[in-house]
């Protein structure tokens, strides 16, 4: 029997490099995707050694001219990895080439400019294109999408939410991630950028205004790195060499509260000094009929507060989205009550990308291209409150 198949070309081999190589390698065993990912080419730099892992995560080939992957006819789908500043050539360079799909990390890009510019190309030249926001795909998360849908909150009135991470105190050296030419902002492009995608996503509601902003960087001389490539090794450990100090560019934290276009009104905190926090990817929401709270480090369960019950048996319950029948995603994975992991996030992922690839609809919305821009101008209009003092509202910012 015939299999469709497209090949993949990955640009990009740090710390997405690995979730994605294992999505894409996944996909195919435990779910039953329309079309079947070939993972063909993976570009590295020349210093990373593409070929080693090549061979370690199961691409037939490597690359270190991205430029030439992305224009190879022999590639269909291209998926970016990354820093930021450099999503949107390879982006632009596979829609210009006719690529069937280009996916990419987020945040969209470095810069609004790039945003729209990759939003305006994939709808000019009808490329599907898709960004990584991930976390949307935790069974949990999905799960809340669909019960704000299906109308359990009621209205929603506000909505919270924070990551908080604690890695980058200033014995870190200085990275891609610490400059505005590279990253484009901190703390806020890297994980605003999840919250404010993840709750726009669950909640349904957009946000109108931005009515307050506070950007601070804490820390704004870094060591020079030595001989480091990514950001992957940094986590792991490494450290810089040498006495040389630069500049850092870009905040360590970013807190904003917004107005939503129904009256709800929110707060967001994104922060990477946070100590105690390692990966603390956290929302609650409350509507007039009930409210839901997500923390990622327990992020198979979703705690939900039914406002409709009578109120002598109020109270937060426990939903462990692990239930095949009822929770998105997991009936591909184990049974009941076995959970998943960060990674999971990626292959749901992958599977839903090939699914609309063949004209099926995805088992919870995609971000596309336009999508993650709108997630790129609420993020701007924060950083312009910040800058100018001021309430910003979106419409200002296109
Ligand atoms: N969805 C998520 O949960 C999540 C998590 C982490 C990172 N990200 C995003 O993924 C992207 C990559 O982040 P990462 O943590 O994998 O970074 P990383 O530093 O670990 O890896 C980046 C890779 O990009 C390539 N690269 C680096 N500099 C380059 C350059 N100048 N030109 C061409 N290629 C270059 C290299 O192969 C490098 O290994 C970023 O946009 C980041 O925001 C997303």
């Amino acid at each position: 029997m015939d299999q469709k198949t497209i090949n993949v070309a990955m640009i990009g081999q740090g710390f997405m490099g690995k979730s994605h190589s294992n999505a894409w390698s996944q996909v195919n065993k435990f779910f039953n995707p329309p079309i079947t990912p070939v993972m063909h080419t993976v570009y590295g730099m020349e210093a990373e050694h593409p070929e080693v892992f090549a061979k370690k995560w199961g691409w037939a080939n490597a690359s270190t001219n991205w430029e030439e992957t992305v224009k190879s006819p022999e590639i269909g789908l291209v998926d970016i990895v990354t820093p930021n500043f450099m999503h949107a050539p390879p982006a632009k360079a596979a829609i210009l080439a006719g690529k069937k799909c280009v996916t990419c990390e987020k945040p969209i890009a470095g810069s609004l400019d790039d945003a729209r510019a990759m939003a305006e190309a994939s709808e000019k030249y009808n490329v599907p294109s898709f960004v990584w926001f991930v976390y949307r795909r935790c069974p949990a998360v999905a799960y809340a999408h669909q019960m704000v849908k299906a109308g359990m909150l009621g209205d929603i009135l506000h909505i919270r939410a924070t990551y908080l991470q604690d890695w980058a105190d200033e014995n870190v050296p200085m990275t891609w991630r610490f400059k505005k030419e590279t990253a484009g902002s901190g703390a806020h492009g890297d994980l605003n950028a999840h919250i404010t995608d993840m709750t726009r996503f669950v909640a349904g509601v957009e946000i109108e205004e931005i009515c307050g902003c506070i950007s601070k960087t804490f820390v704004p001389k870094r060591k020079k790195l030595t001989g480091l490539i990514n950001q992957t090794n940094i986590i792991g450990g490494a450290q810089a060499g040498g006495d040389e100090y630069d500049d850092v560019t870009v905040d360590d934290a970013v807190l904003y509260l917004a107005k939503f276009n129904n009256g709800a009104v929110g707060s967001f905190e994104a922060a990477r000094q946070a100590t105690g926090n390692k990966n603390a990817n956290y929302f609650e929401i409350n509507g007039t009929k009930g409210a839901l709270k997500f923390a990622f480090e327990r992020m198979n369960e979703l705690q939900f507060y039914d406002a409709t019950r009578p109120s002598g048996i109020q109270g937060w319950t426990t939903i462990l989205c692990t239930h095949g029948a009822d929770h998105p995603y997991v009936a591909n994975w184990w049974p009941d009550g076995h959970l998943i992991g960060y990674e999971h996030t990626f292959v749901n992922m992958a599977y839903d990308v090939l699914k609309v690839l063949n004209g099926e609809e995805p088992t919870i919305p995609l971000a596309t291209f336009r999508d993650a821009y709108q997630t790129q101008r609420i993020l701007e209009a924060a950083l312009i409150c910040a800058e100018e003092k001021r309430f910003v509202k979106l419409d200002e910012v296109k």
